[in-house]
């Protein structure tokens, strides 16, 4: 076949891919072909439109390095990061939700119950307090908590390695028999996700603002169980109704409550300003045979 124009170039392609012979292969690949032809269809691009773009995804590869993923912050900051996710964890009635993971873990320090995990993080403390149970409300002792979180200027450890080489504001712990766990550290704040690259450009184009609303990561585990990862976002926070990563669901925001002095859950006198939160995870059943698994995790 030859002498293909507009309207038989994509039945062509079509044709030609279909003759993959993995079945995978030839669903995704129709997949693209149809949807890309149609993009281009609907967008009419000029010759150097497209030149632009292809610049923009080269460029969007060189930014990438071992502690730097460009492509997937504009997997995040178009939405696909939340439909993937969305589409591998539809989850029964009572599990905790679950959002975006994000590019700022790493296996995080272990600490016993009620430790501090702030380390050279300077802010105002902030008490973190949860349990782990399964949908059916039993307490999974031994299921591991990892916590991570930004500083009070919005910044993770993994930014400001130069600075400070060691970790801090992240830590694992193991929730006791009734599936408790509690620790000490300083309240994060909004922050912007890196924009200083292709990502931040396009965010600059489409008038859109690069923030996150406050908010702690947990990534949960216990056997039997599906993995969670999830954040608790701040109450209140004036990013929640336009995070850049359209990760926030409403029962993932709770109260980070204000206290000034008094006695803190564990018995510490406090003096001043302090915070305190709370959220009970339950976590579904890890069916035998289920939906794909997110290989990001
Ligand atoms: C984060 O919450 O750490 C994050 C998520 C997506 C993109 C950038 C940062
Ligand atoms: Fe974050």
């Amino acid at each position: 076949m030859r002498d293909f124009d507009e309207t038989t170039i994509t039945e062509a392609v079509l044709i030609r891919v279909r003759g993959a012979s993995d079945a995978r292969v030839r669903r995704v690949s129709e997949a693209l072909v149809r949807h890309l032809h149609a993009f281009i269809r609907e967008v009419e691009p000029t010759e150097a439109e497209w030149e632009w773009g292809i610049r923009f995804l080269t460029e969007t590869g060189h930014l990438c390095s071992d502690t730097r993923q460009e492509f997937i912050l504009l997997s995040d900051t178009l939405g696909v990061s939340m439909l993937v996710d969305a589409i591998n964890h539809r989850l029964p009635g009572g599990a905790t939700e679950t959002t975006v993971f994000g590019p700022f873990y790493v296996p995080p320090p272990h600490y016993p119950i009620g430790a501090a995990i702030n380390g050279h993080l300077q802010g105002c403390p902030m008490y973190v307090s949860g349990t782990v149970r399964s949908t059916a409300g039993r307490p999974l002792e031994g299921a591991t908590v990892d916590v991570w979180h930004a500083d009070q200027e919005g910044f993770y450890d993994l930014q400001k390695l130069d600075e400070h080489p060691e970790l801090a504001g992240r830590g694992r712990f193991v929730a006791d028999a009734d599936g408790r766990f509690h620790l000490w550290t300083i309240r994060p704040s909004p922050y912007p996700i890196p924009h200083d690259g292709t990502v931040g450009k396009m965010l600059k184009a489409q008038d859109r603002h690069p923030f996150r609303p406050e908010h702690i990561h947990f990534l949960i585990e216990a056997s039997g169980h599906r993995k969670l990862v999830t954040h608790v976002f701040a109450a209140g926070d004036a990013y929640l109704d336009s995070d850049v990563v359209f990760g926030v669901k409403d029962s993932l925001v709770r109260e980070y409550v204000r206290h000034s002095g008094g006695t803190a859950p564990g018995g510490e006198a406090m003096q001043g300003e302090w915070f305190s939160l709370h959220y009970d995870f339950s976590l579904a059943v890890d069916p035998s045979s289920g939906p794909v698994r997110n290989d990001r995790l």
